[in-house]
C-alpha cells in the first residue's frame, strides 16, 4: 500500500528506493555518488540516514539534521547540469512508488525548489 501521509516509514522507504536507483544509475549520477560516498553498505546506510533526517526536517519539522546542503553540493567535482533533471526524474519515480499522488507531488515540488537553488548556485552564481 502506498503511504497517504508522511511519516518516517515513508521517508525511510523513499531513501531505500531512491538511492538504489542512484547507485545503479549510468547517466553520470551513480558515478558521482559512488565516488563520494563509497560503494559499501555501511557508508550508504550512513548517507541514507543523513538524508532521511534532512527530509524529516523539511517535511515533518523534526529530527536533528544540521548539515550544510548547499556547501556539500558546491564542493562536488564539476558535473553536467542536466544531471539535475536525471536526479529529479529518479526522485519522482521513487516518490510515486512510495506515496499517494498528492503527497508525491508535494514532496517533488519541494525537491524541485531546492534543486533549482542548487543548480543556480553551481552553474550561474559565479
Ligand atoms: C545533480 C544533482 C545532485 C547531485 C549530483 C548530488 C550529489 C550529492 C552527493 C555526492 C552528496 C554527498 C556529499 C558528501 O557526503 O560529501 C550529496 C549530499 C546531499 N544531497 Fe545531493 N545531489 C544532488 C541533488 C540534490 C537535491 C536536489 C537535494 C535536495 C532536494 C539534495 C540533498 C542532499 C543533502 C541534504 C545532502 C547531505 C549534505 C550534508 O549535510 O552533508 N541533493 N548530494
Amino acid at each position: 500500500m502506498k503511504h497517504n501521509e508522511i511519516n518516517m516509514d515513508g521517508i525511510n522507504a523513499l531513501m531505500e528506493i531512491f538511492y538504489e536507483k542512484i547507485r545503479a544509475d549510468k547517466s553520470g549520477l551513480g558515478e558521482i555518488f559512488n565516488a563520494r560516498i563509497g560503494t559499501d553498505e555501511p557508508s550508504w546506510d550512513k548517507h541514507k540516514a543523513k538524508i532521511a533526517s534532512f527530509w524529516q526536517g523539511m517535511l515533518l519539522g523534526s529530527g536533528d539534521y544540521n548539515g550544510q546542503p548547499m556547501k556539500a553540493h558546491l564542493e562536488l567535482p564539476p558535473f553536467k547540469r542536466k544531471l539535475f533533471g536525471a536526479w529529479l526524474g529518479l526522485f519522482e519515480e521513487s516518490l510515486n512508488i512510495v506515496f499517494e499522488p498528492q503527497i508525491a507531488e508535494d514532496i517533488l515540488n519541494k525537491a524541485r525548489g531546492i534543486a533549482q537553488r542548487f543548480e543556480y548556485m553551481i552553474f550561474e552564481a559565479h
